[in-house]
């Protein structure tokens, strides 16, 4: 296995680009189930879309990814299994799109992952009032809607994935499905954009009522996403933290308005000029107290990224975790670099600023990985950061991003290091 073996402690500077959201280009590819072909521009070269390449494939789909992915589709057998779903939880949003047009599928339950047992009860209940019924066996979804229709849901909890999964079936259909309490990520406006571009009737985009009313009118599309507002806020924390200054290309500030304002507040400088943001980071910061919540609260996505950079802090700083119940697999790995943490229930507690020494670390999750990364650039010498492949699911060489900027990060294999295997 692959790690990163980072030299920190050194301020970064220069320019670096951000990539397309993966968390726009994932419900993206679920899509193009409904389309004869998807062409997506710009798409990352990450595990997680070989991984959704892969599904499609299994299904029968033919699929090409290089610097953009073209999805063709025949005649698909409805059926994502358990080795492929369990390797990446956005397999799930292949039900939706499935059974609108299959009128039957068979999906693996995704499982839960370290963050939290994430259940997919919201998607089912949707999918059961659209008329479709669904049976659990051995870890399977076994959904039938032999004519799956319009309704009117009302989401427990504003769910991406749930609101995404509904909007794609409700897409193939002539009849209107209202969401309310709908998920608000610019993800999901990204994928109702798309729909609608294909000629779908949806109202409220980016409100938390959607009108629904298909049926899809264009069969060959082609789309290029949002840039990725949780990669794009990790690397300007990692040019923060290191009190150097840069440049971030390619952001769409507007997605990313929670995050900033915090970042400010704790005495970070940006300047946006266009999808350009200017980062300068004046040590140490001041403390503040983040909540996570859905979109437009504190994206859970970059809860950890921030919690490094609050160890920088000049004072006592809170992070509470509302979202997942077991999202802060970093914090041991934090406090064997010399942060000064305190877990108590969903909140930690953060007494900077401290000095970060560096340590070897193990990545259990994708974001956990990256505050680990970030707080290897902050910290006194050498972090050798292990179970990178968390990492590569989600940003695409982030090494070689972090290089540009000067930072000193190598891929190294754990052999070269003379670590077992
Ligand atoms: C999406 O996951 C993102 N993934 C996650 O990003 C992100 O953390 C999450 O939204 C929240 O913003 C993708 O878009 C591919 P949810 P998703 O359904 O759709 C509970 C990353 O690092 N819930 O909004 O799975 C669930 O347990 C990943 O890029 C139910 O209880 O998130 C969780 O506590 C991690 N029942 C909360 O809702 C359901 O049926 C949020 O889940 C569905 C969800």
């Amino acid at each position: 296995m692959e790690c990163f073996l980072i030299e920190g402690d050194k301020p970064l500077y220069g320019s670096v680009r951000v990539g397309r959201s993966k968390n726009a280009v994932l419900p993206l590819m679920a899509a193009s189930i409904l389309f004869d072909e998807v062409i997506l521009e710009e798409v990352p070269k990450l595990r997680d879309v070989i991984s959704f390449k892969k599904l499609l494939e299994f299904m029968g789909a033919e699929v090409e990814c290089q610097d953009e992915c073209v999805i063709k589709v025949e005649e698909l057998e409805p059926f994502a299994p358990y080795e492929i779903v369990r390797t990446m939880r956005a397999s799930f949003l292949v039900l939706g799109p499935l059974l609108a047009r299959y009128g039957r599928a068979k999906v693996s339950l995704p499982g839960g992952c370290v963050i939290g047992a994430r259940p997919v009860d919201i998607h089912l209940k949707a999918f059961e009032q659209m008329g479709a019924r669904i049976n659990i066996e051995s870890g399977y979804v076994i959904a039938d809607a032999p004519k799956l229709k319009g309704a009117e849901i009302y989401l427990d909890f504003p769910s991406v994935g749930a609101t995404e999964n509904i909007l794609l079936a409700a897409s193939f259909l002539e009849d209107e499905t209202v969401i309310r309490n709908a998920a608000l990520e610019p993800e999901v406006a990204d994928l109702a954009n798309f729909l609608k571009k294909a000629g779908v009737e949806i109202e409220g985009i980016g409100t938390s009522t959607l009108r629904v009313k298909g049926p899809i009118r264009e069969q060959k599309m082609v789309w290029k996403s949002i840039p990725d507002r949780i990669e794009a806020a990790t690397l300007m924390m990692a040019i923060a933290i290191t009190g150097g200054e840069g440049e971030v290309n390619g952001v769409c500030k507007e997605h990313m308005e929670n995050v900033v304002n915090k970042l400010l507040q704790i005495g970070v400088e940006l300047d946006f000029k266009e999808e350009i943001v200017y980062v300068r980071g004046k040590l140490p910061f001041k403390p503040s107290n983040i909540i996570t919540a859905p979109y437009p609260g504190f994206p859970t996505d970059l809860q950890a990224q921030m919690m490094v950079m609050l160890t920088q802090a000049d004072g006592v700083s809170t992070v509470q975790e509302t979202i997942f119940e077991n999202r802060f697999m970093h914090v041991p790995e934090l406090m064997r670099m010399g942060a000064d943490l305190r877990i108590s229930g969903n909140t930690v507690t953060i007494k900077g600023p401290s000095k970060l020494r560096g340590a070897p670390v193990m990545v259990s999750d994708l974001r956990a990985g990256a505050a680990l990364v970030i707080a290897g650039l902050a910290a006194r010498g050498k972090t050798i950061v292990r179970r990178i492949y968390h990492i590569d699911r989600g940003y695409e060489r982030l090494d070689r991003k972090l290089k540009q900027l000067g930072a000193s990060v190598k891929r190294v294999s754990e052999r070269e290091l003379g670590l077992e295997e």
